[in-house]
């Protein structure tokens, strides 16, 4: 089990789900967590972790640079920065799509993560090393598990997980993603009903179902917990996987083989 003694680890997305998660699971291996949320912080942190909480709204234009700096300001460096935060679409097609459900979630799921990327590379290539990982999904390389903006959005940030892999490579700067399956989280919540298509949904989410359990009236539930997700986050962030660079991996019990 890899340990983050010293290491400081940005983590948007920390007050909720995978990113809520993700953040208890790097504070309890010893990392320096920087977590930022436009939601309060309410889980209970134990008081003597190294924990600072930054609340803003990823969006605003200056937001990761103003965030980025802040953590330098406090932890005075970035070994890993993980891109969580990020929202559901609500299963709209390239028929029914209206610009506003586009626009927001190309600018949180895609635009903030690369803000970041750009905010947080300066300190890691002069650090000489850095790891970066995104939280994608299995929208992010299907056409058939999401909406056209979700999947668009995560699709995108494949594409930009291994630009930077790539790009960087020489600097010992690591970039990676996970693609996760449905997982229980409250995602769910960020869905703008004025876009929900209810074709859309119907048509996709056939294929979702087909990796999840039951509960007794027949409703879908996820198997795979945040903290799945956490452990897999972690282990790419980790020297463990330190040959590990523009990776994509699943986490969604065998949803990736369809
Ligand atoms: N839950 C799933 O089934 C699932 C599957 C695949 C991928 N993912 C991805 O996992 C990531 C985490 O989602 P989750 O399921 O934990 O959902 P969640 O809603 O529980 O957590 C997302 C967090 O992101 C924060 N956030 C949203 N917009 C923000 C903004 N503008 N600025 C700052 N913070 C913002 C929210 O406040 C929330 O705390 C997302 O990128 C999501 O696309 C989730």
């Amino acid at each position: 089990m890899a340990s983050f003694t010293d290491k400081v680890v940005i983590i948007t997305g920390c007050s909720s789900g995978i990113g809520l998660a993700t953040t208890q699971l790097f504070l309890s291996r010893q990392a320096k967590v920087f977590g930022i949320d436009i939601a309060p912080f309410t889980a209970e942190t134990t008081k003597d972790v190294p924990f600072e909480f930054h609340q803003a709204d990823l969006i605003e234009p200056q937001a990761a640079s103003e965030a980025v700096a802040r953590c330098t300001a406090i932890f005075g460096r970035i070994d890993v920065l993980v891109n969580c935060a990020g929202i559901s679409d609500g299963w709209s097609s390239a028929d029914s799509l209206k610009d506003v459900e586009w626009e927001r979630v190309m600018a949180i799921n895609l635009t903030v993560p690369v803000r970041l990327m750009t905010a947080v590379l300066p300190a890691m290539k002069e650090q000489g090393k850095g790891s970066i990982v995104n939280v994608a999904s299995k929208a992010g390389v299907s056409g058939a598990a999401a909406g056209i903006a979700y999947t668009a959005s995560k699709h995108g940030l494949v594409g930009a997980t291994k630009n930077v892999a790539w790009r960087f490579r020489n600097d010992n700067i690591r970039c990676n993603a996970v693609l996760p399956g449905g997982v229980a989280t409250n995602i769910q919540n960020s869905v703008n009903m004025d876009c929900f298509d209810k074709d859309g949904f119907s048509s996709f989410f056939p294929v979702v179902e087909m990796h999840v359990a039951k509960n007794e009236k027949g409703q879908p539930v996820p198997v795979i917990t945040p903290n799945d997700v956490a452990k897999g986050i972690a282990y790419l962030a980790s020297d463990e996987a330190r040959m590990v660079n523009g990776a994509l991996l699943p986490i969604d019990a065998a949803w990736s083989t369809l």
